[in-house]
């Protein structure tokens, strides 16, 4: 009893009505409120720790422990340890995939509700403080962040079409990807007392036991008596957002655009995620007003986007995207997003199109690298030797584009060249996810002035390369893309789509399925790029339509991967190539079609029916492959 009441003192006294409770002879409430940092005390209006977007409601009912509630994580549930989660309500750590995902998976397992916790063993990074003496996680803290599964919808009532006034909406229970069932997060203090109870099977292994002081049981429900009940109250409303938008006319090519977009709202203080990166924005913004007030224009137009609503599931620059779809499309050269621009302080992660690889070797070359023990290096030197690409060492790492940022309509669904780019930790050392303190009340200017960046040297290289990329694509007589790249990847992601296959090569066989027509598109395409690329180092640059054919190629040549059609079930999705993960949103998958058709044949009863599958997805690949390449050979 005296526990309980001291975490309820330590609660500033306050009597507020707290969301999850266990019921035993006695009442435990989780925490309502994240305690304020020092100086922070008197901030009103700061949202308390919730998942936007979960239904309402107060389900009871015995707990499970799920691990990170991904895919696998619930087929090893289900199919090896006979563990049924229906009618159950779920407790998921945070961490490895996108939280709208395990919210997903937790529902199409029958859960009646779901906690979210920051586990320390993926919150908590060794030999460091928590906040304010260091940048780990304390255990009051809990991580905000929407639960929608929109997959590339924006707002959720009107799928595709802008949210004006006069827009039809579907009504709430119809809304895309809200979730049916109430979704809540708590701290790693209160999680471990609910998990200390949990009685049932012992975790399945290793993998199953974050670093608390319990002993992972799964469930259901807790050793002895008590039973557990959320309370959650969310309410969602309609209301209106702002972007604000600013341009520069293109001197040359005034309908032709190039866009640095990045978002503005933030779940509380927003010291890293977004003002790390809107700050990069306004000074990308305000390097460029410098440079037109002494005269310059660029020879496209650049667009400036700072997007609201951001962390509500991309809604901003989704709908402005929907508003203006029909000359995004037919005009855009590039997206460059301008998100948080540091996630960690050991070296640069960058995620772009294939297109822009090249570029981004060369501009990094031009940046002094802001490291210890880089002076006078470049920050392509810095970041070749700290994260060299797996396929080849003399390169450093480019990851493919997922989503959890606001470039994903802009991408996924219009085909627009895009990238981007900041700090990040060391892969190989730091297992954390994302950065410990993400969407918590200690996300404070602070925190980055302390710790993350004190000289604001890493974000300054940050601003360097996105406000370079930009320029240099709004700026070049030429387009600066590199096709003969994409080839490359496409074999790339050719061959490790076919290389995962052979593990059904009996089926394979049986079935009739060949990736002869994807490898012979893949060849086709690679021919188309080289040559191309012969013909645009000929280009007669005093002929202005001659440049401007070969610059409409490679402006368009992204927007080729697009299946007007989409991907299956999502329709928002439209790239071939490209899509976010369906098990995590914040990854990329490459030929998504195909692995996901993939993924069902070891998961579908009907297996002809799921072999049909892949074969109808290797076509459409090998079609819009094929169809991308034509648009490279030289115009007649
Ligand atoms: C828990 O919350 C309920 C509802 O607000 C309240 O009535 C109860 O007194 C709280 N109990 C404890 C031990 O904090
Ligand atoms: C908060 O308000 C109290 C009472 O007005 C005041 O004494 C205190 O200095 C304020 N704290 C901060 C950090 O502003
Ligand atoms: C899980 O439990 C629900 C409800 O009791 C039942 O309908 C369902 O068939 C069970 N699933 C399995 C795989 O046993
Ligand atoms: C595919 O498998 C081959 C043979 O095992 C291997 O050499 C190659 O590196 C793999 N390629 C990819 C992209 O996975
Ligand atoms: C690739 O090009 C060859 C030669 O033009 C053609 O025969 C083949 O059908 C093409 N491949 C595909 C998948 O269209
Ligand atoms: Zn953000």
């Amino acid at each position: 009893r005296n526990h309980w009441k001291k975490e309820e003192e330590n609660q500033w006294g306050c009597h507020l009505q707290s969301p999850v409770s266990i019921r035993e002879l006695l009442i435990f409430n989780t925490s309502y409120l994240e305690p304020p940092p020092d100086g922070y005390e008197n901030v009103t209006g700061i949202v308390p720790p919730y998942n936007a977007f979960s239904a309402q409601g107060t389900p009871e009912g015995d707990l499970i422990y799920v691990n990170y509630a991904r895919t696998e994580d619930f087929f090893k549930l289900e199919r090896e340890m006979n563990i049924n989660c229906s009618g159950k309500i779920v407790i998921a750590r945070y961490g490895k995939i996108f939280r709208g995902n395990k919210v997903k998976n937790a529902m199409l397992a029958g859960a009646i509700g779901i906690i979210l916790y920051s586990d320390p063993a993926d919150y908590f990074a060794p030999a460091v403080q928590p906040y304010p003496k260091g940048w780990n996680l304390p255990g009051t803290a809990a991580q905000r962040g929407n639960v929608l599964n929109l997959n590339g919808a924006g707002d959720p009532l009107t799928p595709g079409y802008p949210a004006k006034e006069y827009t039809f909406r579907l009504d709430v229970k119809e809304g895309v990807g809200i979730p049916k069932i109430p979704v809540h997060p708590i701290g790693y203090n209160d999680a471990e007392i609910l998990l200390r109870h949990m009685g049932g099977t012992a975790p399945p292994d290793d993998s199953w036991k974050g670093s608390l002081n319990v002993n992972y049981n799964i469930g259901p429900g807790f050793a002895g008596h008590g039973s557990f009940r959320m309370h959650v109250h969310n309410i969602n409303r309609i209301t209106r957002i702002y972007n604000v938008i600013g341009t520069i006319r293109g001197s040359v090519e005034p309908d032709r655009y190039v866009i640095l977009g990045g978002h503005r709202d933030s779940w509380v203080f927003g010291g890293i995620d977004p003002t790390s990166g809107a700050a990069v924005l306004q000074e990308v913004a305000q390097s460029f007003g410098k440079l037109r007030s002494g005269g310059w224009r660029p020879r496209r137009t650049i667009i400036f986007a700072s997007w609201d609503a951001e962390e509500f599931g991309l809604l901003g620059s989704t709908e402005w995207a929907e508003e203006n779809v029909k000359i995004l499309q037919e005009r855009s050269v590039a997206y460059i997003n301008s998100d948080s621009s540091i996630e960690g302080n050991y070296t640069l992660r960058v995620d772009c199109t294939p297109l822009l690889y090249q570029l981004v070797y060369k501009l990094t070359k031009e940046i002094s690298s802001p490291d210890d023990g880089f002076e006078s290096k470049s920050l392509y030197e810095s970041w070749l030797e700290k994260d060299p690409s797996f396929e080849n060492i003399n390169f450093p790492r480019i990851n493919k584009l997922g989503s959890g940022s606001d470039f994903e309509a802009y991408f996924q669904r219009l085909g627009i060249a895009s990238g981007r780019a900041r700090y990040t930790k060391n892969r190989k050392t730091d297992t954390y996810s994302s950065y410990p303190l993400y969407h918590t009340i200690y996300e404070t200017f602070e925190l980055v002035e302390n710790f993350y960046d004190p000289t604001f040297k890493k974000q300054l290289s940050v601003a360097q390369l996105r406000g370079a990329l930009v320029y240099e694509l709004a700026d070049s007589e030429i387009i600066p893309f590199n096709i003969e790249d994409y080839a490359k990847a496409l074999k790339n992601y050719a061959t490790s789509i076919y290389n995962l296959s052979k593990k059904h090569d009996q089926q394979l066989r049986d079935h009739g399925v060949s990736f002869d027509s994807l490898f012979s598109a893949v060849k086709n395409f690679s021919d188309a790029a080289s040559d191309f690329h012969r013909r645009l180092t000929q280009v007669d640059l005093n002929n202005p339509i001659a440049v401007r054919i070969m610059n409409d190629q490679l402006m368009l040549l992204e927007r080729a991967f697009i299946d007007p059609l989409g991907l299956p079930g999502r329709r928002f999705y439209r790239h071939i190539i490209f899509a976010p993960s369906s098990h995590n949103k914040y990854a990329g998958e490459s030929f998504p079609g195909i692995y996901d058709a993939l993924f069902d044949v070891e998961n579908k009863e009907d297996s002809r029916s799921a072999w049909r599958e892949v074969k109808k997805h290797l076509s459409i690949a090998a079609f819009t492959i094929q169809a991308a390449a034509g648009t490279l050979t030289e115009v007649l």
